[in-house]
């Protein structure tokens, strides 16, 4: 689906910053060698969370889903100095084309890269985020959402990707990953340790402020 009619679209790539060579470079080698590379976050959705990132100004940051690291990327340019991002992809054929793309994007240092289960490795973080990035499996939002709550700091924020999935949310007869999603969705409308907004950006990021 097509978030947004092409001229919109070509409008609304124009006037957000650009993203860079390397972003760039790592984009179109997604496209060309990885399957469903329509996961990765993209221009405009990764300057989105580079300047959410920005306005948090994080200390830990961590993302569930990793892909080729293009919101990885984004997410940690706005890391305080001494910061880190923990990043984690059950996928470890994407391990060398990910590492090198975070090496040449000169943050590498800031960069924890885990392969394998977000639900096994989570529990095991002895760490509490200011920001928490959730784009991995649809049909666990709502567990990776429970695991990392307590992690997160008061003030703290929590980013799930997809949350419209492709307008499905609305549609009659969801399928199972859809009605992981509206689960989802409804949970976090209903949970008083955050306040949330669904901002429709691309396929819907739902943002939670723990209170
Ligand atoms: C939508 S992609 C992430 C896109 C990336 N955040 C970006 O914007 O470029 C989802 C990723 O989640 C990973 N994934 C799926 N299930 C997982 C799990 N249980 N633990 C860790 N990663 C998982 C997949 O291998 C895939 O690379």
């Amino acid at each position: 689906m097509e978030f947004l009619p092409e001229k919109l679209e070509a409008y609304v790539e124009a006037h957000t910053r650009d993203e860079g060579q390397v972003l760039k470079d790592l984009d179109r080698e997604t496209y060309q060698k990885v399957l469903s590379p329509r996961m990765l976050s993209g221009h405009v959705q990764g300057q989105v969370l580079r300047m959410l990132s920005i306005m948090i100004k994080p200390e830990t940051i961590l993302e569930i889903g990793t892909f080729t690291g293009y919101s990885a990327i984004c997410l940690a340019e706005g890391l305080n100095e001494n910061g880190a991002l923990h990043t984690i992809d059950i996928n470890k054929e994407l391990q060398n084309m990910t590492s090198y793309y975070f090496e040449k994007s000169g943050l590498s240092e800031k960069i924890k890269y885990h392969i394998g289960n977000a639900l096994e490795i989570i529990p095991t973080m002895d760490l509490f985020f200011d920001l928490v990035f959730i784009d991995a499996d649809k049909e666990n939002y709502s567990n990776y959402f429970d695991l990392v709550i307590n992690k997160v700091r008061t003030g703290g924020y929590i980013i799930a990707d997809n949350v419209l999935w492709s307008g499905k949310v609305v549609e009659a007869n969801p399928d199972e990953e859809t009605r992981s999603i509206m689960a989802f969705n409804d949970k976090v409308q209903a949970d008083s340790r955050v306040e949330n907004v669904l901002l429709p950006v691309r396929d819907g990021l739902m943002v939670m402020r723990k209170l």
